[in-house]
């Protein structure tokens, strides 16, 4: 690129960290239409989570397409870590669920990893008892609290709730609320109000602030207003976003 155009991106990149009030915005090249753009941005996603692994780190990452390529393109250095899924839940394609993403991680990079085998949609009564009854559960749970990093894609509200299989009173309460955005399970609106949980274990958006590095990974201009909801209601991290994505919140911010 131009030397205009690199000063056009690194202004973007401020202007989108003072106004959403996070640590720091990496703007990639491209958007997400192409194979190549999306390689990009998991790339780039990979090389600011291998600046920070080290030994000893618990990294807890969520589902998506996003963090599977984040996982494809993290080089095989290894590193003595251990690999959680951030949340439960088993709805997306097996390839893009959480459990699936750790363990690609772990191999990758010779790291241990823990599942969290837990079908979507359980009542709160039965996953109290899932966790503190199951021994497998509970030590996820316990290293979540002990988590490090945390890595997350950013998906659609509305888009993600039918891939979920949402019923239709579900449905209702994220438009009547205007949710446009998801993550880790969290459904916010564009001012980072979180208007509808679903119940899972795990790390919730809202402990995030114990957590000392979070990376945010989401590209494509259709995921804008996602992008600016989620990342209000996250409050802090660094969020790496495609010019598309980048250019799309801008314009609306
Ligand atoms: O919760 C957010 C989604 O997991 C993002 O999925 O990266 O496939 O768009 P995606």
């Amino acid at each position: 690129s131009s030397m205009h155009e690199l000063n056009k991106i690194s202004e973007l990149e401020a202007k989108l960290k003072e106004v959403l009030n996070i640590d720091e915005v990496i703007i990639t090249n491209g958007g997400s239409e192409t194979d190549m753009d999306r390689k990009e941005l998991g790339f780039q996603a990979a090389k600011a989570l291998q600046g920070i692994l080290q030994n000893g780190s618990v990294l807890a990452v969520s589902g998506g397409s996003t963090m599977a390529t984040m996982a494809e393109a993290l080089p095989a250095k290894k590193c003595q870590a251990t690999i959680i899924p951030a949340r439960g839940g088993i709805g997306e394609r097996v390839e893009y669920q959480a459990n699936v993403i750790a363990s690609v991680i772990a191999d990758k990079i010779g790291s241990t990893y823990k599942m969290l085998h837990l079908p979507d949609g359980l009542s709160q009564e039965a996953l109290n008892i899932l966790m503190t009854m199951e021994p497998q559960i509970k030590e996820v749970i316990e290293l979540s609290h002990q988590t490090d990093i945390l890595v997350f894609g950013i998906g659609e509200a509305l888009h993600m709730a039918e891939q979920r299989h949402i019923t239709d009173a579900q449905r209702t309460i994220l438009r009547t609320k205007r949710a446009v955005g998801e993550a880790l399970g969290y459904y916010c609106d564009v001012g980072g109000n979180i208007v509808y949980t679903t119940n899972n274990v795990g790390i919730a958006l809202t402990d995030i602030a114990n957590i000392p590095h979070v990376i945010a990974v989401a590209g494509g201009a259709s995921k804008a207003k996602a992008i600016i909801g989620v990342m209000r209601a996250c409050g802090k991290g660094t969020l790496i976003i495609d010019e598309s994505a980048a250019e799309s919140m801008a314009a609306l911010l």
